[in-house]
């Protein structure tokens, strides 16, 4: 009988966890888990159950779960008939029980990362959920965060709360980090051909990372460290930020001195290189563009570095809300109505176009400085039948129709600019509309008042 020594017995398990994650990757025989079934996890989850494994869900949330395991899908991307198959064939279920991923060979997180209010990153919800699936990792396993966080919190957050003495990274489990680039409501883009980028703790980690998304996921792009993934995504929505900050700044100055924005950035547009379009708009909303960029501000000040770029732009981009409810003043002004005791119909309170999802939405700011101004507030919008009361919005309100909203109204403002409003009998039943999206692009009328 051969007998190995200690050494070469750890070479054995390394090779063995690694080829055997591999062997059950390639043949899609791996258990996969997803933690945190909303925007992100859900699409994720489909996506690896399409392409034929065995997924299980993990949410806190137990309305979540019995929607999924009913088959009933909540994320507007994800239609009910293509969850309702793949439940009813059992490649997709979900529970709240940690204690499943004893069972898995795969865990992606996908939980939220919101900041404080001090603009500190809020790790709780990565460290919750990590410390609940540390308590059943296992040899042989793969985890993968996709919650976008600063540059580190892989290395430094995760990796101690997962690593053993019997358990090395890159030998005998393996950690990645693939920042998630959904954009709900995109119908050209969805999860399975946006390129996914993945970066891992060691070589190892990266290449069995790329090798399980790759079985999902049109395109894989492999990186050299899982602070490189970390940072791609906050380079993303950076330069997205900036960009926005700029063309708001562009927009005041335009209004400042009389030109149509919107000309000047359809023109520039023509130009074949070196330009590239972004649009202003009533603020910035949803859960990426407003926060991710202050997670690197946040990193870097640490490392004695002032992300100047990013408070500006978060700056400017803060200031829109009041500037349009500066201009929806104004307007009224020019037909001697105060904003006081007016009604203001907001159209659209989602985040953008075509979607459902309110979080950070600049609609929610106007309509709570219309509110502080004294204007009796209604709303429109074919995906939000309701807003709750939060920190913006001090009553519950319930949507009315977009049509009779509009002609009740002393103003219209449109926030967002949903597909599904008919605009041209907006404009006919209004006295006056604020457009804050150039929806109303090829109308003419004295009634529109344009950002
Ligand atoms: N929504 C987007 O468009 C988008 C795009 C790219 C990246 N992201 C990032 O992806 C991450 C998730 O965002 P989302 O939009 O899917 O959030 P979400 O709120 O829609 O979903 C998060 C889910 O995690 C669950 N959850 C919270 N704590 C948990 C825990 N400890 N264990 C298990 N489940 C838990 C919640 O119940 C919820 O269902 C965030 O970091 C976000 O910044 C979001």
């Amino acid at each position: 009988m051969q007998v190995l020594d200690y050494k070469d017995t750890n070479i054995e398990i390394e090779v063995n966890c690694f080829e055997q994650l591999r062997k059950k990757i390639e043949t899609r025989r791996a258990k996969v888990c997803v933690v945190g079934l909303g925007y992100v996890g859900l699409p994720l989850a489909v996506e690896f159950a399409r392409a034929g494994f065995n997924v299980t869900g993990i949410d806190i949330d137990p309305a979540k779960v019995e929607a999924l395991n009913g088959g009933k899908s909540y994320i507007q991307d994800v239609p009910t008939s293509v969850l309702a198959p793949l439940v009813k064939v059992g490649k997709m279920r979900a529970t709240t029980d940690f204690s499943a991923i004893a069972e898995m060979d795969t865990v992606n997180i996908a939980v939220p990362t919101p900041l404080r209010k001090t603009k500190d990153p809020d790790m709780s919800y990565i460290v919750s959920a990590c410390e609940q699936i540390a308590k059943y990792f296992h040899p042989g396993m793969l985890a993968i965060l996709e919650s976008t966080t600063y540059p580190g919190t892989t290395d430094e957050l995760m990796l101690p709360m997962f690593e053993r003495p019997d358990l090395k990274v890159g030998e005998h489990f393996f950690l990645c980090f693939s920042p998630e680039r959904v954009d709900p409501g995109n119908p050209n883009f969805q999860t399975s051909n946006i390129p996914k980028v993945v970066g891992g703790i060691t070589p190892a980690c990266t290449e069995i990372g790329a090798l399980f998304y790759g079985k999902a996921i049109e395109n894989v792009v492999p990186v050299g460290s899982t602070r490189v993934a970390e940072m791609v995504k906050l380079l993303e929505n950076t330069f997205r930020l900036i960009n926005i900050g700029l063309v708001n700044e562009i927009a005041l100055m335009c209004d400042r001195i009389g030109i149509n924005v919107w000309e000047v950035i359809d023109a520039a547009a023509t130009k074949p290189f070196g330009f590239m379009p972004f649009y202003p708009g009533p603020g910035l909303g949803g859960h990426c563009i407003p926060i991710d960029p202050f997670y690197l501000s946040w990193k870097t000040k640490q490392a004695g570095i002032e992300a100047r770029f990013i408070e500006l732009a978060g700056y400017i981009n803060g200031q829109m809300p009041h500037f349009v409810v500066d201009k929806i003043q104004n307007a009224l002004n020019d037909y001697e109505k105060p904003l006081k005791g007016s009604r203001v119909h907001v159209l659209g309170v989602a985040y953008k176009r075509d979607i459902d999802d309110v979080r950070e939405s600049p609609a929610l700011d106007v309509i709570h400085l219309l509110g502080k101004r004294s204007a009796i507030v209604t709303y429109s919008d074919p995906f939000v039948p309701k807003l709750r009361p939060d920190g913006f919005v001090s009553k519950a309100m319930e949507a009315v129709d977009p049509l009779e909203g509009s002609a009740e109204a002393d103003c219209v403002v449109i926030v967002t600019d949903h597909k599904k409003f008919d605009y041209a009998a907006i404009v006919e039943r209004s006295r006056l509309v604020v457009d804050t999206r150039n929806a109303l692009k090829g109308f003419t009328s004295d009634k529109i008042v344009r950002l």
